[in-house]
């Protein structure tokens, strides 16, 4: 099945080098291209995450977006807490809560926490959090009002047309190789 998968990877990826060169070539036409993405039904929910998080109740408590995410303007990636992370506070707070109770155990048994993707872009997408988040764009704009969540659903697009159009409203340029890396195949 390994070698299978493989073999589709390298399909894909080729798929993608041929679309990519063909779609370059023939378009130049003025920004947008006029590419569309698929249509998508939002908020799209997620199944259950391995242990209970709301952003609702963090929020309420004040707590800044930069405490959990720490590279949020630092890295590509935002970075998520690990269970130690949560402990920083859970040690003292709500230590009777059962899912704290649950991670706690987690924690003595060495086990990692997979949290289930919300946001999640293709592996041939280049994404910078640090670029976007200097140049002043929000969370809110990317990720919707993730406060009023128990359970954080996708709620905006992260498809290449909505890319698109914000840097055509923002005057970003739009070409293919700064969201593509070509010669990473
Ligand atoms: C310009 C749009 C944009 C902005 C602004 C933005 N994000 Fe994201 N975010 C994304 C995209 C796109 C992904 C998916 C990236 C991927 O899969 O490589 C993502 C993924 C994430 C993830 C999960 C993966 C990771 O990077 O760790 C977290 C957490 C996150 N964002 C938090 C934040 C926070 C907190 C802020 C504000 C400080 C923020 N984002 C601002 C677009 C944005
Ligand atoms: C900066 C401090 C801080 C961090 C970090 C933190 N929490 Fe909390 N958490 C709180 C506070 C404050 C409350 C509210 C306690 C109350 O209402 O008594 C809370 C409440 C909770 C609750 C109970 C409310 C509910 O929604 O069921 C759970 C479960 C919880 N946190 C899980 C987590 C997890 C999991 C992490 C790590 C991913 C985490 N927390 C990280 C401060 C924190
Ligand atoms: C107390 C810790 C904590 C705080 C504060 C917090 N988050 Fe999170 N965030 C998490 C955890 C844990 C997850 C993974 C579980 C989930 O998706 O609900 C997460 C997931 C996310 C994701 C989806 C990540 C993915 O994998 O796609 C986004 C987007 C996000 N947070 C944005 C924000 C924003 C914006 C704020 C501030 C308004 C914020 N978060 C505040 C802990 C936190
Ligand atoms: C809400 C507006 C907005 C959205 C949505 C957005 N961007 Fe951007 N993007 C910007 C701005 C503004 C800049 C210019 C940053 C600068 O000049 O430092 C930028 C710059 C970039 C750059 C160029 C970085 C460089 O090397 O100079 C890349 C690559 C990029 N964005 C990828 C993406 C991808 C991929 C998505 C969708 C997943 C996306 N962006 C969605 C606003 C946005
Ligand atoms: C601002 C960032 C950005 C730019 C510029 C960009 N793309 Fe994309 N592209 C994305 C994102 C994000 C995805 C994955 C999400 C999706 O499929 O909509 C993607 C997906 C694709 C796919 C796969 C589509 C599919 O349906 O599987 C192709 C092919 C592609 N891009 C070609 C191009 C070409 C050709 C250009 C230049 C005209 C280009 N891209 C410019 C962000 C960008």
């Amino acid at each position: 099945m390994k070698l299978y998968a493989g073999s589709w990877n390298l399909a894909r990826r080729l798929f993608l080098v041929a679309a990519i060169a063909s779609l370059a070539m023939a378009q130049q036409a003025p920004e947008p291209r006029n590419y569309q993405s698929p249509p998508e039904t939002l908020p799209r929910r997620v199944p259950g995450q391995p242990v209970r998080f709301s952003h609702k109740a963090h929020a309420a408590q004040g707590i800044d977006c930069i405490r959990c995410h720490p590279d949020s303007a630092k890295k590509f990636e935002a970075g998520l807490p690990t269970p130690r992370d949560c402990m920083g506070c859970h040690r003292t707070v709500a230590r009777d809560n059962t899912s704290i109770q649950k991670l706690v155990q987690l924690i003595a048994a060495d086990v990692r926490i997979d949290w289930i993707p919300v946001y999640d872009s293709p592996s041939y997408v280049i994404f910078s959090h640090r670029k976007h988040v200097r140049a002043g764009e929000t969370c809110q704009t990317c990720h919707g009002d993730v406060t009023q969540y128990d359970a954080l659903p996708q709620e905006v697009s992260i498809s290449m047309t909505s890319c698109m159009n914000c840097h055509t409203q923002r005057g970003v340029e739009n070409e293919c190789f700064w969201c593509h890396e070509l010669n990473g195949f």
